[in-house]
């Protein structure tokens, strides 16, 4: 696959005129087969995206949001759904990270229902899968990440729509490596992108998106310093970056690792 993915998750980090600031602030390298996706918090999208608007970036720089609901509208006070989304300048939407998961009790089940309603809007989900400590000490990575990639994509109404709307992304994040300054060295990854490059291509089939198309981003700790060594591991076809996506010079730095 060519395309390097360099994705920044802003969390819950970053207002409208801080996201303004970083816009104007943001120096990005001259590079074809780069694509940079930006997610902010959705009320500082509009600021980002027309503060980005004014720049001229000559790589491929797409903006998402970090969150949808799994139905289309209603009461359900404090959420935004994909249809709303779809309206705006956000052309992805994570789905599944690990905070949504531990924090605020996301199940299997939730993420199942955001993908299909993401998809079903043509919003490109970005789903995020990894293993606890606790997990990956007790020898289930595979079976976790097995039972999450497997789940999500479960419906075969929902892989059609994804194939026909633009496919979709996936995201290795091990739960121990993210926020914590520990990352998984370029072989954990590696082994672990293998594994979901091989359940993709099962799950998949001949009846969807085309496995070795879906990118497969690492995220955990991505810094500057380690960006270019993760970047080289077989499989690894971008980065999700947290923490270090905040300040345009970190990002920056990591974008210029994708080559
Ligand atoms: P950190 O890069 O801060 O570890 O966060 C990773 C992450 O969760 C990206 O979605």
């Amino acid at each position: 696959m060519g395309r390097t993915v360099v994705a920044g998750n802003w969390k819950m980090n970053h207002g409208p005129r801080d996201a303004e600031a970083f816009a104007r602030a943001l120096r990005l390298p001259h590079n074809p087969e780069l694509e940079v996706i930006l997610f902010p918090p959705a009320l500082s999208l509009s600021a980002l995206e027309q503060a980005l608007a004014e720049r001229d970036f000559s790589v491929s720089l797409r903006l998402g949001v970090q969150n949808i609901h799994w139905e289309e509208s209603g009461a359900f006070t404090g959420e935004q759904s994909a249809p709303m989304v779809a309206q705006t300048g956000a052309t992805h939407v994570l789905v599944g990270h690990s905070e949504r998961r531990q924090i605020f009790g996301e199940t299997d089940d939730d993420t199942r229902r955001k993908l299909a309603v993401a998809a079903a809007v043509g919003l490109i989900p970005v789903l995020c899968v990894g293993e606890t400590l606790e997990e990956r000490e007790g020898g289930r990575l595979e079976e976790v990440l097995r039972r999450q990639v497997e789940g999500a994509l479960d419906s075969a109404s929902t892989r059609e729509a994804l194939s026909e709307n633009g496919g979709f992304l996936l995201a290795y994040e091990p739960v121990w490596a993210i926020g914590t300054g520990e990352t998984a060295t370029p072989d954990d990854a590696s082994h672990a992108h293998g594994l979901l490059r091989k359940m993709l291509q099962d799950r998949l089939g001949s009846d969807s998106v085309d496995p070795r198309r879906v990118p497969i981003l690492y995220g955990g700790s991505v810094k500057p310093g380690n960006a270019a060594e993760l970047l080289e591991g077989a499989d690894v076809d971008g980065v999700l970056v947290g923490g270090a996506s905040l300040e345009p010079d970190s990002f920056q730095r990591i974008a210029e690792a994708a080559g």
